[in-house]
């Protein structure tokens, strides 16, 4: 651990480095002396003494290039009542009366850091499980082989876990780093819907199962050429229309299959109609279509909006809200507004 030590007082720094040396950097930090080096990681002590004014008002520019540094020790002998309030006002985190009790402080924030590392590296791991899952159902159908709808589950409960934990920037963010095509724009759609129906207050089985719909969507398109599927700018007018079978590949692919409900396979045929009627495959008018295909539309063109391509920038999130409020009588304007959350927040 890197120990940060900031001080009016030069003649304490060598007693301060016998005391925490070789177990922990000393990085000295003198008042009037400057210091190198800084990082944002590590822990700050200040030993200062802030009855002296011009000491604190040294000391406040010198904390603010070490504003990184998320623990601040400040030590304060006891009984300092003024000081201890000053010390919290300048930013510290805790308080010590003497330089010696920074140690068990120290082993403390060292324990509290694994802690949080391990964490991250579990949410990693289920990340990498739920992405697997993902990427073994799109295989299987790409390669001929029956879809295994545990996979699809498998998945989608990650997803529902980590948007539910960790928000929907975050998903969007690793999605659009580690994921490519088809494969990241379902893990964005699915990202989204289930925000989206968390945003509303969907119950937990209704979330599953608009995630389920959104996970398996575009499932179709596992069965279209890649070299139409990934091809960079527009598409001619047979490549459009081979392109346009793929919610009804999804529904054939999954039609019969246990753990596939109705509102699944609704999601997967109708996710492009418009209330107008000018979408396909069937051409669906208003009532025709439900209130969870809709909700699913809203994510999947918001998700296409902001797909990550080798060929283009990402286009902004609020940008591609304005879109969505521009398409009026084809989307469901109130469910529009009800997402400018989701499509705007964090
Ligand atoms: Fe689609
Ligand atoms: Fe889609």
């Amino acid at each position: 651990m890197l120990v940060y030590f900031v001080t009016d007082e030069p003649s304490k720094l060598p007693a301060v480095r016998a005391m925490f040396e070789p177990q922990h950097a000393v990085v000295p930090w003198v008042l009037d002396g400057g210091g190198t080096g800084v990082r944002a990681h590590g822990v700050l002590m200040v030993d200062v003494d802030l009855r002296q004014l011009p000491c604190a008002d040294k000391l406040r520019p010198v904390l603010n290039e070490l504003a990184a540094i998320p623990e601040r020790l400040f030590v304060v002998p006891p009984h300092a009542r003024a000081m201890i309030a000053q010390a919290y006002a300048l930013g510290a985190t805790a308080i010590i009366s003497r330089a010696k009790e920074a140690m068990p402080k120290i082993a403390q924030i060292e324990c509290a850091e694994a802690a949080a590392e391990t964490a991250a590296a579990d949410a990693a791991l289920d990340m990498d499980a739920g992405v697997a899952a993902f990427a073994s159902m799109f295989s299987n159908v790409r390669l001929g082989r029956p879809l295994k709808v545990a996979d699809a589950q498998r998945a989608t409960s990650q997803i529902v876990q980590r948007v539910g934990q960790g928000g929907l920037s975050t998903w969007l963010d690793e999605v659009r780093r580690y994921h490519e095509g088809t494969f990241q724009h379902c893990l964005l759609v699915t990202g989204i819907a289930v925000a989206f129906a968390l945003d509303v207050g969907f119950s937990g089985t209704d979330v599953s199962r608009l995630g389920m719909a959104a996970t398996l969507h575009d499932i179709g398109k596992a069965r279209i050429p890649l070299s139409i599927l990934d091809k960079p700018g527009r598409l001619d007018p047979d490549e459009e229309e081979i392109i346009r079978r793929h919610p009804v590949i999804g529904h054939d692919l999954l039609k019969g299959m246990s753990g596939i409900t109705p509102e699944i396979l609704d999601g997967v045929r109708h996710h492009h109609e418009y209330l107008d009627g000018s979408g396909y495959p069937d051409g669906l008018k208003g009532g025709q279509i439900s209130d969870m295909v809709r909700l699913l539309t809203i994510s999947d063109i918001f998700a296409a909006l902001i797909e990550a391509r080798s060929y283009r920038e990402p286009m902004p999130r609020p940008e591609a809200y304005e879109i969505l409020c521009g398409m009026e009588g084809k989307l469901e304007g109130p469910l529009v507004r009800a997402f400018r959350n989701v499509a705007l927040g964090s």
